[in-house]
């Protein structure tokens, strides 16, 4: 999950003076603000510090990031020839930045912790395209999907091949795993996700380089799990909304989970905090394959030292 971000100190130092494109596209800045939580909380991998948004930017479509609002694009995609318009990205050009930070950030870990890359699906990239910024009912993106299908497909076509050439530019510059952020998939139904997504998704994931693991993550994903695991990935991440024990072994052991805890319990108490984290070690049951995580990010309002604290105890109960 993001783990750099407004709720280190160390992070907001450096965007009183930086805008969060120019800390991006400065390799050394960002390589930086990668081992920020590493060195603040004693994960086990760092995070490339970069967004899934970035490779939006050479389609020229106006990517922003706003204060307060987050992302925002200013030329949103509404018809079929706004799809064909776009024009041809060269990725390896376009955001060799993010490949540069990738190398530094793996200087600068000198193979302490490994580093983890990423970047946005098809469906999550094409939500911001279309709605413009982030959404809560995605009306435009699931209009778009039935009334513009032809050019819904040639667009997701056209941003799995930009996602696996930015997750491809990640590994050859180092990264030692990378996941697929699906973020705000959860809002189709299953059907939709057979239909107008998981061949786009599986698209990518057998593009890309084998010799990395991939994690294959969303959000409010219960009802998808099991397509996303056919859509492929050798993790599957789950938010807190699910069970990790019983969701896993519906799933099927074969595959690897990552997950689950809700970020809001990093605002209680340090024995919620072990309770919860025990609860999903417990479903766990030590088998092999499980990455504790959050169910998603960290939310900005979150105490540092409990962040810190949740690293030491779910070290201390998962120890052999
Ligand atoms: O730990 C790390 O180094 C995190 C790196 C990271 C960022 N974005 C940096 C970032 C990661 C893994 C992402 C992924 C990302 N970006 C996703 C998928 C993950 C998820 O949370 O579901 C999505 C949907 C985005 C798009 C995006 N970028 C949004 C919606 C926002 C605004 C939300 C917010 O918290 O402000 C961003 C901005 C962003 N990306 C920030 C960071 C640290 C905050 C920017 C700031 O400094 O103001």
């Amino acid at each position: 999950m993001r783990q750099a971000g407004r709720y280190l100190a160390e992070y907001r130092n450096l965007r009183e003076r930086w805008g969060f494109l120019e800390l991006c596209k400065n390799p050394q800045a960002a390589a930086e603000v990668t081992l920020q939580p590493v060195e603040r909380l004693g994960v086990d991998a760092a995070i490339l510090f970069a967004d899934i948004l970035l490779v939006l930017e050479p389609l020229g479509v106006g990517l922003e990031f706003t204060k307060g609002d987050g992302p925002h694009i200013q030329r949103p995609v509404r018809s079929a020839p706004d799809v064909a318009r776009l024009p041809a990205v060269a990725v390896d050009d376009a955001v060799g930045f993010v490949f540069e930070t990738v190398g530094r950030a793996r200087k600068a870990l000198a193979d302490r912790v490994p580093l983890i890359g990423f970047a946005g699906a098809p469906f999550t990239l094409a939500s911001y395209l279309i709605e413009g910024g982030p959404s809560r009912d995605f009306l435009r993106t699931k209009r778009f999907m039935r009334a513009e299908r032809e050019a819904w497909h040639a667009l997701l076509e056209r941003l799995a091949g930009i996602t696996t050439a930015y997750l491809n530019g990640q590994i050859a510059a180092g990264a030692q795993a990378v996941q697929l952020f699906d973020s705000w998939v959860g809002t189709l139904s299953p059907a939709d996700y057979r239909e107008f997504v998981l061949p786009h998704s599986r698209a990518v994931i057998t593009r890309l380089s084998p010799e990395v693991p991939v994690i294959h993550f969303g959000v409010g994903t219960a009802t998808l799990l099991s397509s996303m695991k056919e859509a492929g990935g050798d993790v599957i991440g789950l938010d807190w909304r699910v069970e990790l024990g019983s969701t896993w072994e519906r799933l099927g052991h074969d595959v690897a989970v990552q997950g689950n805890l809700d970020p809001a319990l990093l605002l209680s108490s340090t024995d919620d905090i072990r309770r919860a984290a025990k609860a999903i070690l417990d479903g766990a049951a030590r088998r092999p394959g499980h990455i504790f995580n959050l169910g998603h990010g960290v939310h900005q309002e979150t105490p540092v030292e409990n962040v810190r604290t949740l690293v030491e105890i779910v070290h201390e109960l998962s120890a052999r």
